[in-house]
């Protein structure tokens, strides 16, 4: 077999390309003034990527995540009390996996950011029990519940 006709096999195999229009995917509600906008659900692999919006003054109670998390900061500004940085529009994060923090937005201005996430995030109480937990699968039912409710057509963004 050529070798050209090896890679065109191989491209037969991966995945095709996307192009996902997010003003048709709405903001699901995810807590007090917290929202996320997903924008897809890697089932194969356990990963997941969104659009998080917090209101001013609003926070993401305190999590841990199994794997590492990619951002980048669209909108607004946000921190974490447990780090020493302010994350603005242009700030790009890592974080390890691991990581316990409390995502808290000071401003009377919404923040945007775009999380590329994989793996379990566990909620926290202050003893470190874990109160819940969320991952690429309930990620994907709460969006989908909403759209069922909102009367939405749900975009297909398992790829
Ligand atoms: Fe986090």
């Amino acid at each position: 077999m050529a070798a050209s006709e090896d890679f065109r096999k191989l491209f037969e195999l991966a995945l095709p390309d996307h192009a996902v229009d997010s003003d048709r995917i709405p903001w699901v509600p995810q807590g007090e003034r917290v929202w996320y906008k997903p924008l897809r659900f890697d089932l194969a692999n356990g990963r997941w990527v969104n659009l998080l919006k917090v209101a001013g003054k609003g926070k993401v109670n305190r999590h841990r995540h199994s794997s590492q998390v990619l951002g980048y900061c669209i909108q607004g500004s946000w921190h974490y009390p447990e780090r020493d940085w302010i994350a603005r529009p242009g700030t790009f994060i890592y974080e390890p996996p691991g990581d316990i923090h409390t995502l808290v937005v000071e401003g009377a201005d919404d923040m945007i950011t775009l999380f590329l996430l994989e793996g379990v995030i566990q909620y926290l109480d202050d003893q470190d029990n874990v109160v819940s937990q969320d991952d690429v699968f309930t990620k994907l039912d709460r969006y989908h519940a909403f759209c069922q409710r909102e009367g939405i057509e749900p975009v297909d963004l398992r790829y």
